[in-house]
Order: C-alpha cells, then structure tokens, then sequence
C-alpha cells in the first residue's frame, strides 16, 4: 500500500509548521517488509519512520545536516590538497594513520538515531570507506539497517551498530583505528562525549559537534551546570550565543591538550536554538601549549552592555624560542569604566578565532556551485558569507543595546559602522547575532560614537539624573566623530541580499524531546505564549518536561520579542522548578 500524501507538512513532532527555507518536506505512507511507515525524503536519502515514532527524527534539523555534508566536503578538498603537497603525510596517511587513507574516510556518527544523517553523508559524499552509524536505542539501529537496505547501500558501506557512545569512542582511539570525522549530534548537551572524541580522531580529522542546551550555554541562569559541563560559565549579554561557541570549543581544547592534542576551528555556527562546531584536532604538544593563549575570561557589564576579556597568559618569540608567561593583571576594574554598573565575570572560554576564513570561502564556493544539491542552500550562503565575513575578534555590541542605554532611537547600523572605520578600526557583523557591532575599536572610542550620535539626533527628555544613560552622556569624548558613509560599512553579504539571518519559521522554534515510543501527553511548544504560565502550573506532562519547554522558549530568539518583566517572570520559574527538583 503506498498512499502518496504528496508534499505535506511533517507532522511528526511539530504541530504546524512553515518553513521559510526548508519549505516542505515530501512524505508519504509506505509499506516496506510487511510494516507501514512514514517515507520521509532529504537530500538524496529516503528514511521509513515507524508511524508511532519510536526513533527521532527533527525535520528542523535539515539546515544542520546541510551544512554538516558542506563542510566535511570542504575538509575532504583542504586535506587532499594538504596530502598532495607533504610526503610526510602522504606516507602516514597510507599507513591509515593520518587523514584519510587511500580506501577513502572513515565516518562515525555516534548517536545515529533514524540514520538519516548517516545516508546522507554516504549518498552526498564521495570516497568514503565506511560509515559507523551507532546508537544506544534497540530501535534507532533496526532503523538504520532498515533505511540502508531501503537505500540500496552496498554492504560494509553504512555499519549499523548497537551501543554506548562511549564505548564507541574510546575503543577507537589507537591511531590506526581512529575516524576521519566523528560526528556527535545528541540531545542537549555533548559534553559527556567530548573526552572521548577527541581521542578517537585522526591527526588533522574533523570533530562535528552539536550542542542544544542553550538554557546552560547562553544564560545566567545555570552557571554552575555550565561550569560542571563545559568548565566555564556563561553570563546573559549580548553576545551569549558567541560565547556559547566559545565554552563549547574550550571545552574540546582542555579535552585535547590533555592528550597533547589541539584544535583548529574551521566553523562554529549559531543556529536557531543550539551550536554547531566543526573543529578540526592535531598530534601537537607544541600546538597544546598555546591553550594558554587561546583561552580567556569576559567581564560583561550590566548596566551598559560593555565587555572587557583577557587572556590567561601571553607568549613570546625570540630568535624562534616561544616563551609563554602568566598573564598579569587583571587590568581591569571592579566597576563598569563607562557606566559604573557592576560587571559579571564568564569563562574560561576560548578566545581565539573561532572560523578559518579560508574554510568558509572554499564552502561557500562549494555550496554556491552546487545545483540543487542542498535544500536550504539560501540560507547555507547567507550563513557562510557573514561567517567569512565576521572579524577574528570576540564578542560584540548591538546596536540596540548601545543605544538603548542612552535612551536613543537607533540609527542606520552603517552610519556606525562608517564611524568604526574613519577613526580607524575594523567592523563587521557577528554571524550570530543581528544588528551585532564586531570591532577592534575600544570602548571609549565606541561610547564617543554614540554620544556623538546623541548630540547630532537630541538628548531624549526621559534620561534621569545619576541614571546609567546620564553618567554616559556627562563624559566630555575625546575623538572627532566622522559618520562620512563608508562603502565598506556595507558588507557584501548585504549588498548581495543574502540571507543573513534566519528569523524564526514558528512560534517556539526548538529543538525536540527525546523520542517515545508513546504518545507525548502534550506539547508546550504548542501553547499560546500567553497560555504558557498557566500551562506549566496545571500541564499533566512532567514537571521535567514543562521545565525543558520553558528553558527552549527562553533560550529561543523568540524570548526576545516579549516585554523583559515575563522573561523575567518565566526564568524565576523554571530557576525555581529546577532547585525544587
Ligand atoms: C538528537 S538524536 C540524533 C539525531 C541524528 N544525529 C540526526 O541527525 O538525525 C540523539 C540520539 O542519541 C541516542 N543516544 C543517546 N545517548 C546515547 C549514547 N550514550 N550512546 C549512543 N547513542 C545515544 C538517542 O537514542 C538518539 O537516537
Ligand atoms: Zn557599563
């Protein structure tokens, strides 16, 4: 019995959905080896769901797996040509010991789940020698030896394997043994796997790794779970999604060094509602000793959303002698130098260059020639043009914040960014954050900018005495303020109309549940926000449940539309539930 549904709404978890890039999804009921299914089509594979969902599966996801057979075909192309071009690795690589054999890569996807990430890869990727396709679920692994065999995948190709992630991992860590790409994509945080994968990765490998617990990652309100998991501590600002990649990745680099290993970030992408990393990890000790450098504190403020970071030591070259020393200080104040608000203190995290300007150059070519291949490939370019065009330089301002704390409509953002550039310093935007204000101009030179902003637009009558916004106006500047309109205040991203950023699709955009193999009794995400408060008080799901929805909603941009007194309100909830629990 095949009855084509033709193009309909996947309504596998979502109750009403629009995709704005993903669009829509072809899915239809058939029935394979005497059971009926949901035929689910992505890129070039085809998955059977079981009707009642016993495996996850999130069509959100797409863009990630989009983007994930991107960059590995972009790792492929740098590593061929680093091949080519060093005998050294040449030879090891022959061995199996360096990326990647002559047979072809090595994939693991560690926590597979319907194994449609893992027939994408070996159906959109070329010259690979096999794929592992693990997961712990009984049924997550009959669904992946079903999907290959309803793919047609030749033998030994897509290795379906029952087991724990870590098992996996660590029994992979010989170099001959060790994979090409290890891809770990689990439910909310990766931290528990993070050991293990760095170890299980060839030299020069690349590490895939996406985290969704942005409630722990981007926020005040778990700082002691983020420093459990991650060993740093995240703060509420404007640039929390920045620094989520950056605990993220300083958490793989303290796993890497351990082993005299360490990380180069080739892309690390805010998306929706969670990160994704791609990183790739050497054999170096040499390369583990400058953790020191790549690695900070931030001190973000409260009161005006400045930022101050630090790293924890420097190094020094003399006559090709690295010397590396403490860092001295903090050079920094107990109070905000701007607005005198007090400061909260996040980190460790990395500090240094979280993309590789040349990776995203060589994606974005690869996805812009590709015809038809990717699905979400507006959104795809959009992405990598701000990334490539994204300054290494950490964190940012908004434009919104930088004016609201001087109670001052806000401007162009080009009429800022053009003054950035005539008194000298660098600007661009941050991927992961809209009207996001990157530069190497120091924070002085920033608040001038605005006062002179101010002046030229008029003090709003509002602004109270001893108020954050007076004490900011009440400082004579010290720089000529120039907003000549620069052309390269526009970046090209813009000019080309790319899609920079993503607004959400639906309403509580999130990620998903763990699967069940029942019915969810109900769905938060599916409420009214109005409805919300109520709802978790008197909802018959689980307090635990009720608690996840409410964190994916507050972590979620959506959280940024609704007047700050309901977040607030809501946070107190859930930071209440939780401790309660
Ligand atoms: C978010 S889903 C993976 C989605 C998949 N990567 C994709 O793109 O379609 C997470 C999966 O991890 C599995 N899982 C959870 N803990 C695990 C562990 N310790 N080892 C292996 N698999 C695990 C779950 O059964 C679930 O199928
Ligand atoms: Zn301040």
């Amino acid at each position: 019995m095949t009855s084509s549904l033709g193009y309909v709404e996947p309504l596998l978890f979502l109750k009403r959905t629009q995709f704005i890039i993903t669009s829509k999804m072809e899915t239809s009921a058939v029935e394979f080896e005497g059971k009926t299914y949901n035929k689910i089509t992505e890129g070039q594979a085809t998955v059977l769901i079981p009707s009642e969902n016993e495996v996850f599966y999130n069509p959100i996801q797409q863009f990630n797996r989009d983007m994930s057979i991107a960059a590995i075909r972009t790792w492929q192309k740098i590593n061929a040509d680093e091949l080519q071009n060093n005998e050294k690795l040449k030879r090891k690589a022959l061995k199996g010991f360096e990326s990647s054999s002559s047979k072809g890569i090595k994939i693991l996807e560690a926590l597979a789940a319907s194994g449609l990430r893992s027939l994408r890869y070996v159906k959109e990727i070329d010259n690979i020698d096999y794929i592992l396709a693990n997961d712990l679920s009984e049924e997550a692994v009959e669904s992946i030896s079903r999907n290959s065999k309803y793919n047609g995948i030749p033998e030994g190709k897509l290795r379906a394997n029952q087991g724990d992630a870590l098992d996996v991992l660590y029994s992979n860590r010989k170099p001959e043994n060790q994979f090409d790409i290890i891809d770990i994509d689990p439910y909310g945080s990766a931290a528990p796997f993070i050991d293990a994968s760095v170890q299980a990765v060839k030299s020069g490998g690349l590490l895939c790794v996406t985290c969704t617990d942005m409630a722990v990652l981007a926020s005040n309100n778990h700082p002691e779970t983020c420093f459990a998991k991650y060993g740093g501590v995240s703060v509420r600002s404007e640039f929390c999604h920045e620094l989520a990649l950056r605990l993220l990745l300083n958490a793989i680099q303290t796993s890497a060094t351990r082993y005299q290993r360490h990380i180069v970030p080739m892309m690390s992408c805010s998306i929706d509602f969670y990160i994704r990393v791609f990183v790739r990890v050497y054999d170096s000790p040499v390369g583990a000793k400058d953790s020191i450098v790549n690695t900070g504190i931030v001190l973000n403020c409260n009161g005006c959303s400045s930022f101050k970071y630090q790293a924890l030591g420097t190094k020094t070259c003399n006559k090709n002698n690295f010397k590396y020393h403490s860092a001295t200080g903090p050079n920094l104040n107990s109070v905000c130098e701007i607005c005198s608000s007090k400061l909260t203190v996040a980190g460790p995290c990395w500090i240094s260059s979280i993309h590789n300007t040349s990776f995203a150059k060589q994606m974005y070519e690869l996805v812009s020639e590709s015809e038809n291949k990717f699905f979400t490939k507006k959104r795809m370019m959009g992405m990598i043009k701000v990334i490539e065009e994204e300054l290494e330089i950490p964190f940012h301002y908004t434009l919104s914040a930088l004016c609201s704390a001087v109670k001052s409509g806000c401007p162009p953002i080009i009429k800022i960014c053009s003054a950035i550039l005539n008194a000298g310093y660098k600007v661009s935007s941050a991927h992961s954050c809209q009207c996001s204000i990157k530069t190497d101009a120091p924070t002085n030179i920033i608040w001038d900018i605005i006062r002179a902003h101010v002046n030229s637009v008029g003090k709003s009558k509002k602004i109270e005495e001893n108020s954050i916004s007076c004490k900011i106006l009440s400082v004579e500047s010290s720089t000529a303020v120039d907003f000549t309109i620069r052309k390269e205040a526009n970046p090209e991203s813009r000019k080309c109309k790319l899609v920079r950023y993503q607004v959400n699709p639906e309403k509580f955009w999130g990620p998903k549940s763990r699967h069940k193999t029942v019915k969810r009794k109900a769905n938060m995400a599916d409420l009214d926000r109005p409805q919300l408060f109520e709802k978790v008080r008197a909802s018959p799901i689980s307090r635990k449940e009720a608690v996840h929805q409410l964190e994916v909603f507050l972590s979620s941009s959506a959280a940024q539309t609704v007047p700050s007194g309901i977040t607030t309100q809501l946070t107190k909830i859930s930071k209440a539930f939780t401790e309660s629990n």
